[in-house]
Parts: structure tokens; C-alpha cells; sequence
């Protein structure tokens, strides 16, 4: 006796249709599960014969083999225990056959035949989408799998459920979800930029970061507000859209992070990693890779608190990521990649004190402690961040009477009159902020005056400002000019930028 039923898996983020096929024959009682499975497929046996039992069906004292085609597609995790249980069954005459065609079947099941969520629906039923089959799932990813299905989902609670449903003695509602409505229900962030009180020069650097797509590093001492600002700069990109959403959707799906009944991530992700975090659990990877926070940041913020603390090696392994928007990872079963185009956000106190540059306290450290303490973050990284500000101590309870500060709306329509310049300027090039310019793209579109020249031989000069900032002094200030609507830099904008390089200035002067 033989079935054929149809389930899905993923790999990297993209899903593909996978064929389970069962026979049952006669022979010594033993299953045998074939086409490259990994553990936990393996361990589906024991799981999949106590939920059968539980549920109050036999299992058949036969031969049998399960082959999960195709054969040469590693395959990993828990899903395919409903398929493997259900082609057991209908093998057995349980189910029908001719039943189980129609659907995608995807779940694990607990040895009592309850049926638990999977990792990766969303990309699997985009993967099977065009199949118009319609699909069987926990009841816990049936929401997620409803937004993206174009077929009927079915959210299934147990083995014994499933069966009956497939018999006809009992119907099950199909899980419906509008992806437009529900993106529009989950589209709103808890924050706002309006619930930071003062900080009027902090807000506009940020804005002008986010214009731009600059990274940014915010200097500060503790309590300032670091963490305040940066978690409100989501609020202040133009809004995610649809395709974005699902995109970032499906790694949170594969990495599990969904909560329960989530349907979508409908907000740009904030991931702020301890400092204790390891490479690999920041840009991903392992023996079943995994993606990191890098994309996990994906269309969002990465913020690295206390940057100083990092280890060197972590941070070095931001290079890639940062410079190509993904993160391959090879190992020796496979080798995928995962999109990791976000916004770097850093915070770090002014010295090791933290309390160089305070109104009111004294910072104990020695210049050259200081100095110390800032190289520790100098070289690849540095250079990948476009601006640095420093965030001041206010009194925000003395603030909290103080006329309303604008709502992050009010930002967010300012940046996007900007990006839509941008994305003019970049048109056929590629890119689409200035944050990406190359030296060739800087020498067109960011031409100065001899006045503003003047002042920037100065800064560079006098200031003690590295050669370095000199092309990020003039990426920031073409976004400046973008942000007034001028057609060229003036000396205003560029003066702007200059004061955007705190780290650049030595403080032993
Ligand atoms: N400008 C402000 N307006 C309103 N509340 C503020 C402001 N600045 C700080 N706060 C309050 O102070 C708290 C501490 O700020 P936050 O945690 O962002 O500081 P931080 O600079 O990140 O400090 P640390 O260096 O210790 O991480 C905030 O949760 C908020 O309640
Ligand atoms: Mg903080």
C-alpha cells in the first residue's frame, strides 16, 4: 500500500514543495525514512508512532518507508510529522487517498497527537503559493500562513481533528486574513519621537541620518537618553511596505520569533544585541545556519549599545553585511543567504567615566584614557559611519511642561520628500541614498563653491578632522542640501555636516 502527500520546507528563506511518499509493505516491523532527512526528521518516527497510537488509530506491525523527495534537497526539522503520520494513515485505509492530494501539509506533531507550530510558514507556503492547493497547519502559524495563501488555510489543533476533518465528519472554517488590512493593523509603533522632550540639535542630526541612510553613533553619558532616541528611529523612515514586511517576515518565521498568531512584522525591526553576543549570533550562521540580528535588523535598526565593549572580532564581522545588504554563510550540507540591509546605530559613552563633557559632573579620566577608549571603536567600522553626535544630559522633568515636541509623522514626510530626491538623483545607478555614494558619484553631485572649499580645507586643517571625514562630511551635507531643497551645497549645509564628527576631533586639543 503506498501515499503520496504534498508538505514544504525551506531553505535559507525561500520555500519549495516536497513530496512525502509512504509504503507500507510486508516484512519485519520497522520504518525506514529516506532523502537526506536530518535528526529531528529522523526522531519523526517515535513521535510520529506514539501520536498515532494516542490518538486512537492503529499503527500497522508492517515494513515501512518514507521518502521525501526530492532526494537530493537536505532537509531539516519538524515539520513533516503530520504528512509522514496522515501517509501512514491513509496507506492504512484510515484516510482517503484521493483526499490528501488537495492539500499542503505541514505541522509536528507530540506524542499525545496534538498538533505544534512550525518555523518558516511564511516562506513555505510562498515557496508552494503558486499551487493553489489548499493548505493544512497548526492552528498557531494558521494566521501567518493566511496572509500570504491564495488558496484555503486550515488551522488544525491535533492529529485525531485532522482525520475527522479529512473524513468529512467534521468541518473546520478556513483561517482568513486580509494582508492589507492586517498590515495596516500592526503598521503602528508604540514610540514616538515626540516623547523625547528637548534634544532639538540630536532629533535633527537624525533625521538627517535617516534622510540619508547614514549610520550614526550617538555619544553620551549614562541616562541621556541614547536608547530613548534610537529606538524612535524607526518611527521616522518612510513606512515599511507590503513587500518589505514580508520579507522581513519570513526571517523572523524561520528563526520562530513570531509570537504566537502573529500574521506579519508590519514595523520596521529595532534589534539591539547585548555586547556579550557572539559573531555568529550576529550575522548569523552555525551547522543549520541560521540568520543572525544583522537580518533580523533587515529594513530596520541595528543598534550596538556601549560599542567600546564589543568585541573586536564581532565587529569586524559587520564588514560584509554592511557593504553588500546580505550575509552568505557555507557550510558543508549548504550554503544559503540571508538579506541584511539595515541601518547601524551605535551609542557610546564619552570616556570610560562616562562623564567627559557633562554640565554638572566631573569626568575623572585622563586625556589619554579617553583617547584610548575612543580608538578602541577606530578603523573598519568607524569608517562606515557617517555621523557622530553627541547627546547631552537634559533635565527632562524640568522639560516635561514644555510645549509639545513634533510627532515623528511630522519627520517622517520630511524624509521621504528627501528620498524621493534621492531616489531621482540614483535612478540607473544603483543606489538610492547618498549614504551609498561612490567617489565618482561624490565628485558629480556634491561640487562646492570656493567659499565652502575654503571652509572645508579649514575643518580639515585646523579642526584636526581626518582625511576620512572628508568624504562623509560631504555625503551628509549633500543630504543636508536635499533636506532644503537645494540644487547645490552652500557653506551652510557644509558646516552642518562638519559638526557631525565629533569622533574626529581630539579631544587632547
Ligand atoms: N529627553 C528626554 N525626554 C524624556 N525622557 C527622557 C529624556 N532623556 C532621558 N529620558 C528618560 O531617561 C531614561 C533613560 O534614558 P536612556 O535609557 O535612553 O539613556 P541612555 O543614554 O541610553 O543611558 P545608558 O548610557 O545608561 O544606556 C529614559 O527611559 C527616559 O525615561
Ligand atoms: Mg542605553
Amino acid at each position: 500500500m503506498f501515499a503520496k502527500l504534498y508538505s514544504a520546507s525551506v531553505n535559507g528563506i525561500d520555500g519549495s514543495l516536497i513530496t512525502t511518499e509512504v509504503d507500507v509493505a510486508q516484512g519485519l516491523p520497522q520504518i525506514a525514512i529516506v532523502g537526506l532527512p536530518d535528526t529531528a526528521i529522523k526522531e519523526a518516527k517515535d513521535r510520529v508512532r506514539a501520536a498515532i497510537k494516542n490518538s486512537g488509530f492503529k499503527f500497522p506491525v508492517k515494513r515501512l518507508t518514507i521518502n521525501l523527495a526530492p532526494a537530493d534537497t537536505k532537509k531539516e526539522g519538524s515539520a513533516f510529522d503530520l504528512a509522514i503520520a496522515l501517509g501512514i494513515l491513509a496507506a492504512n485505509d484510515v484516510i482517503s487517498q484521493q483526499r490528501l492530494q488537495d492539500f499542503i501539509i505541514l505541522g509536528e506533531l507530540s506524542l499525545d497527537g496534538t498538533i505544534q507550530p512550525v518555523k518558516g510558514i511564511l516562506s513555505m507556503i510562498l515557496g508552494v503559493r503558486e499551487l493553489n492547493r489548499a493548505v493544512l497547519v497548526p492552528a498557531a502559524n494558521a494566521a501567518e500562513a493566511a496572509v500570504v495563501s491564495t488558496a484555503p488555510v486550515y488551522g488544525l489543533a491535533s492529529l485525531a481533528q485532522t482525520v475527522s476533518f479529512l473524513n468529512g465528519e467534521i468541518t473546520v472554517k478556513p483561517h482568513r486574513k486580509d494582508i492589507a488590512r492586517e498590515f495596516e493593523k500592526y503598521s503602528r509603533y508604540e514610540v514616538d519621537l515626540a516623547d523625547v522632550k528637548g534634544q532639538q540639535f540630536v532629533k535633527r542630526a537624525l533625521e538627517v541620518a535617516v534622510a540619508g541612510n547614514h549610520n550614526i553613533i550617538l555619544l553620551g553619558s549614562p541616562g541621556s537618553g541614547k536608547t530613548m532616541l534610537a529606538r524612535r528611529i524607526p518611527t521616522i523612515i518612510p513606512t515599511l511596505s507590503i513587500d518589505e514586511a514580508l520579507e522581513t517576515t519570513k526571517l523572523y518565521s524561520i528563526s520562530g520569533l513570531l509570537a504566537k498568531n502573529q500574521a506579519l512584522v508590519a514595523t520596521r525591526p529595532f534589534r539591539s544585541p547585548h555586547h556579550t553576543t557572539s559573531d555568529i549570533a550576529l550575522v548569523g550562521g552555525g551547522s543549520n545556519p541560521k540568520p543572525g540580528e544583522v537580518s533580523l535588523a533587515h529594513n530596520g535598526i541595528l543598534f550596538l549599545d556601549e560599542l567600546p565593549e564589543f568585541n573586536r572580532n564581532v565587529l569586524e564581522s559587520l564588514r560584509q553585511p554592511l557593504e553588500d545588504g546580505y550575509v552568505s554563510v557555507s557550510r558543508a550540507v549548504k550554503s544559503v543567504t540571508f538579506p541584511s540591509r539595515f541601518m547601524l546605530v551605535c551609542a557610546m559613552n564619552p570616556c570610560p567615566c562616562g562623564f567627559f563633557g557633562h554640565p554638572t559632573k566631573e569626568c575623572r579620566c585622563q586625556p589619554h584614557r579617553i583617547e584610548q577608549y575612543r580608538s578602541k571603536i577606530s578603523g573598519p567600522l568607524l569608517d562606515r559611519i557617517d555621523i557622530h553626535i553627541e547627546v547631552p544630559p537634559v533635565n527632562y522633568k524640568e522639560l516635561m511642561d514644555a510645549p509639545a515636541a513634533e510627532p515623528s509623522a511630522a519627520v517622517q514626510k520630511r524624509v521621504e520628500a528627501c528620498r524621493s530626491v534621492q531616489r531621482e538623483r540614483f535612478r540607473d545607478s544603483g543606489i538610492f541614498a547618498n549614504a551609498y555614494m561612490s567617489t565618482r558619484q561624490l565628485k558629480k553631485h556634491c561640487a562646492l563653491d570656493e567659499p565652502s572649499k575654503h571652509l572645508l580645507r579649514l575643518a580639515v586643517d585646523e579642526l584636526g578632522l581626518s582625511g576620512r571625514a572628508y568624504d562623509k562630511i560631504l555625503k551628509v551635507a549633500r543630504t543636508i542640501a536635499d533636506l532644503a531643497g537645494a540644487e547645490s551645497i552652500t557653506q551652510e549645509h557644509l558646516a552642518e555636516a562638519i559638526q557631525y564628527r565629533s569622533l574626529d576631533r581630539s579631544i587632547m586639543h
